[in-house]
């Protein structure tokens, strides 16, 4: 709950503008072990391409300085060249050999991050079905072990100093998953199914985002990895995996029977209801989150509200169709998808 605070503290208040979330979408920022390989491979290529920069722009000034000046009686230079020029086929074959090291050196950096990134230990690592969908993130926990599975949208939580293994896959379209701070970019493709390993090893939110072109909301198609102590991550988990809570009052009762009764029910699930659809992210667990239709709103009443009533103002060409309630039932079923605790 403290992480989820100090987002919306400190992130909340830039959504209205361009600069949503970018605090924490940072490649040179690294939350953990596997961030921290590509970070390190990044300052070389980096520190390298300087050296190259600077030693080429020398020799462009040093040349420039030593070539020969002309005066009114020189006679105009007519030939391309004039005979072999001193020294060029060995400052040629120099920069020729350099290069090869430099670019042998670059390759040989690549080569060893790859293998450090591929060398996680993944034992007793939590296993996440990420599903890219036209756009939203649908995260299954431990898939194919009944006991422990339960589903979430756009919002993933994990432990700190655990391993993670994400299984990446797409019904239709590419997607990319990509969460800088933590782990390297890697594509979703349809009909295949990748594996992403990654650790956070600072406890953080860290925004992430669809990293290849699907579509119409493909800007639109972020998501939050929030890490968190173990007993934290334990707490949350075990909150995830429980039933929808009953409704508590009238009103709540009266939010869940208009849910029942909308076209809601015919997309979306909710646990320990009748709802059972699976065209929309789970709500089991709504309030839970901290945004609203993949990163694009904060989950507020309000916003959920006018995400409720017109989801074509907020995200043209989703698959949400607009809900149209009579203002008191509006009121109620808010009521209901707040405590979704
Ligand atoms: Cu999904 Cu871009």
């Amino acid at each position: 709950m403290s992480v989820r605070l100090a987002y919306a503290s400190s992130v909340l208040p830039a959504l209205s503008g361009a600069a949503y979330g970018a605090p924490f979408q940072n490649a040179l920022l690294p939350g953990g072990i596997q961030a921290d390989h590509v970070h390190t491979l990044w300052l070389i290529m980096l520190a390298t391409c300087a050296v190259v920069f600077a030693a080429v722009f020398a020799a462009f000034l040093i040349a420039l300085w030593r070539a020969p000046r002309a005066t009114e009686e020189t006679s105009p230079q007519t030939s391309r060249t004039t005979g072999a020029e001193r020294g060029s086929s060995r400052a040629v074959a120099i920069g020729a050999a350099l290069s090869t090291a430099g670019l042998l050196g670059l390759l040989v950096a690549s080569v060893v991050t790859d293998r450090a990134l591929a060398g996680l230990p993944l034992k007793d690592g939590i296993v996440i079905e990420v599903n890219g969908l036209q756009w939203w993130w649908q995260a299954t926990y431990s898939p194919g072990d009944p006991a422990r599975t339960f589903e979430t949208a756009n919002e993933l939580h994990i432990p700190v100093g655990k391993p993670v293994v994400l299984k990446l896959q797409s019904p239709d379209v590419i997607h990319s998953f990509w969460v800088p701070n933590l782990a390297p970019k890697k594509d979703l493709i349809p009909g295949h199914t990748l594996t992403l390993a990654l650790r956070a090893d600072k406890p953080g939110v860290y925004r992430g985002q669809c990293a290849e072109f699907c579509g119409y909301q493909h800007a639109k198609m972020a998501f939050l990895v929030i890490a968190e102590e173990p007993a934290q991550y334990e707490q949350w988990e075990k909150a995830q995996r429980a039933s929808a809570k009953e409704p508590a009052d009238a009103a709540q009762k009266r939010g869940q029977q208009v849910f029942m009764e909308s076209p809601c029910v015919m997309c979306h699930t909710i646990q320990g209801t009748a709802a059972n659809a699976k065209n929309g992210p789970d709500l089991t667990h709504l309030a839970s989150r901290t945004t609203i239709a993949a990163g694009t709103l904060p989950n507020t009443r309000g916003h959920l509200a006018g995400w409720i009533s017109n989801p074509q103002q907020v995200k043209p060409g989703t698959n949400m169709p607009a809900v149209t309630l009579p203002a008191d039932d509006l009121q109620a079923l808010l009521t209901y998808l707040e405590s979704l605790q």
